[in-house]
């Protein structure tokens, strides 16, 4: 809670950064783990105003969510509303695979360092509890474009109306102020897509290359990425935040997005997935998934802020190993913590 006795949210709704880290990682077996990944909940706020403190300009912030398996392990059987294993959804050569993960951190920064230190920081105080299964570092590309040359982000809400898309409510109180995060990491056939005529891809994205301007209703195909992931429930439009980051290794020839999509209902974001995989009739897909291919997929909870801080207490029995003070006193806050060995 705030001073004002208000439900802080983590910082779903944070503005679009130059970088970001996804990390995922499972979380291993044993009390130990589990006490210390509930121990670093109640911490990770401070952990972030500490590195975060370095450059206040950068705007470090992270946010973290939970996958369905981990929930009760960590937190017990009162769980999220929505919260389930991310779907994988087949059709034709499509697939939205599902992988593993437990804990999502999506940390966001104007700087790379911060947002690579601070992932340090995570990774290093959760030590043996965690394993890390994929890391993702994402920049921001010319103009906000993705690796296919298209601006990514223009049609997402601002605002009041980006917590609204993104931050549960009323419908499920004990969770107020959470989000519900899908993560879908997609590798680019840039050869095969930047062979294609401009107008082509426009007409797969739905909106004009240099200018992103919006196809006009003659011209945009329904199967336009853009028409497949609009939804309309009585006579409104659901929306979703998202916050895709271009990343890549021209070495390896690795061109990616990585799909960031939070909204107050996972369901939202399954249509659209259902509508780009299978299809709006099925058949009708999202031609982008002829050059675009999901290795990843997971869906998360991030609770709020208030959630988080509030559990320590609630579960003393649950708390891990106290660390014993450092030989030089310090807090082992930030990169100029103590040497934690022995
Ligand atoms: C390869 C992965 C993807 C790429 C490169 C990509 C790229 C784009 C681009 C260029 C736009 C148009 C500009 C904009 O409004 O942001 C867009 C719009 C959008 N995308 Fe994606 N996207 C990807 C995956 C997804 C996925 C997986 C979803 C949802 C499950 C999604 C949901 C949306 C939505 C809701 C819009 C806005 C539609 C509108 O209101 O006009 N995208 N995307």
């Amino acid at each position: 809670m705030n001073a004002a006795g208000a439900v802080e949210s983590q910082p779903v709704v944070a503005p679009l950064t130059r970088a970001a880290i996804f990390l995922v990682a499972t979380v291993n077996p044993g009390s130990d783990s589990r006490a210390a990944v509930r121990a670093f909940c109640g911490d990770i706020a401070g952990l972030v105003r500490a590195v975060g403190f370095r450059d206040l300009d950068g705007r470090l912030s992270c946010v973290m969510g939970v996958g369905s398996d981990a929930w009760d392990r960590l937190f017990g059987p009162k769980r999220p509303a929505e919260l389930h294993p991310f779907r994988e959804i087949r059709a034709g050569s499509r697939h939205a695979v599902a992988t593993a993960g437990d804990l999502l951190f999506h940390i966001r920064a104007e700087r790379m360092d911060l947002c690579f230190e601070l992932a340090t920081q995570i990774v290093t105080r959760l030590g043996p509890a965690i394993a890390c299964v994929d890391e993702v570092q994402g920049f921001r590309y010319f103009e906000d474009r993705d690796l296919l040359g298209f601006v990514d982000g223009t049609e997402n809400p601002a605002g009041a109306a980006a917590r609204e898309a993104a931050l549960v409510g009323a419908e499920d109180a004990a969770f107020a102020g959470g989000s519900y995060a899908v993560t879908q990491k997609y590798l680019h056939d840039l050869a095969a897509w930047n062979a294609l005529p401009t107008e082509a891809q426009e007409r797969i994205i739905g909106r004009t290359k240099l200018s992103d301007i919006e196809l006009d209703d003659a011209t945009k195909p329904s199967s336009a990425h853009n028409a497949l992931t609009v939804i309309v429930e009585n006579g409104q439009e659901m929306q979703i935040l998202r916050d895709n980051m271009p990343f890549g290794s021209p070495s390896k020839g690795e061109f990616g997005t990585y799909f960031m999509g939070y909204a107050r209902s996972p369901r939202i974001i399954e249509q659209m997935l259902e509508n780009m995989f299978v299809g709006r009739p099925p058949g009708n897909y999202d031609r982008l998934l002829d050059f675009s291919r999901a290795v990843t997929g997971g869906l998360f909870f991030a609770p709020s802020l208030s959630f988080l801080e509030s559990l320590a207490p609630e579960a003393p029995e649950a708390a891990p190993t106290p660390m014993p003070p450092a030989r030089d006193g310090s807090l082992r806050i930030g990169s100029l913590k103590g040497d934690p060995r022995p």
